[in-house]
């Protein structure tokens, strides 16, 4: 699908699901919270940080985040941003191939769920590490393209909904050109409620995950 076309279907699912999590395309509501609680314990107690939520949606991901921390959410679904805002998210609408703040502002930037969406990944990548501060951390959050379970659904499922699946490893190259370094994976295994860390692929765990984050650090300049 092209961008006008995403920013449709966002915005009509905003429409009918209110502040749900089903418009964020989870497999449903029980995979999306045990998908955050994981990915947040992962990332570790933040405080006083600033945080960008690129792709926010209507803000359930990073809502845990705004009681101790500045929290900005962009998203070209103004629809959605209505919800994220009623979450406490700082909202802004802009496409994420080009984010409208300053070198390093952000101590924490999450895209979750997004980058399957995107053709032209490796821009909105390259805005993301540019607007992450030096030290700070890029978490991405996408579903993996070895997944034995995404080939059999894609079988039976005619669609193309998603455009892109992702190779961890690809990822960690694209991460590393970025200057990210400590890069680690957290992969998710649905419907399945546990999850497993590591810093590479793994073979086996590599083929029955569904999604993985990937985390690293910016280098300093
Ligand atoms: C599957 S939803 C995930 C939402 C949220 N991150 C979550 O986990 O609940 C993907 C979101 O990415 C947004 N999005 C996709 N491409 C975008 C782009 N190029 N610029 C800004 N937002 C985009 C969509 O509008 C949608 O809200």
């Amino acid at each position: 699908m092209s961008n006008s076309n995403w920013k449709q279907y966002f915005d009509k699912k905003a429409e009918t699901h209110g502040a749900s999590v089903k418009s964020s395309d989870y497999f449903n509501e029980e995979s999306f919270f045990m998908q955050r609680d994981n990915t947040l314990r992962w990332l570790g107690e933040l405080k006083g940080k600033t945080v960008l939520d690129a792709g926010c949606g209507v803000g359930a991901f990073s809502e845990p985040l705004v009681a101790n921390n500045t929290v900005y959410g962009v998203d070209f679904s103004v629809k959605s941003l209505e919800f994220a805002a009623g979450r406490g998210l700082i909202t802004m609408s802009e496409d994420l191939t080009a984010l409208p703040f300053e070198k390093g502002k952000f101590d924490v930037v999450l895209c979750i769920g997004v980058i399957q969406l995107i053709e032209q990944y490796v821009s909105v990548i390259k805005e993301l590490a540019r607007v992450t501060k030096p030290g700070g951390t890029l978490l991405i959050e996408t579903l993996n393209r070895g997944s034995i379970q995404r080939k059999l659904l894609k079988l039976f499922e005619r669609s193309n909904k998603f455009d892109r699946m992702y190779a961890m490893d690809e990822l960690k190259n694209v991460f590393m050109q970025h200057g990210f370094e400590q890069i680690e994976f957290m992969k998710i295994y649905h419907p399945f409620k546990f999850v497993t860390k590591s810093s590479g692929q793994g073979a086996l765990s590599g083929t029955f995950c569904t999604s993985f984050a990937i985390k690293g650090r910016k280098k300093s300049d």
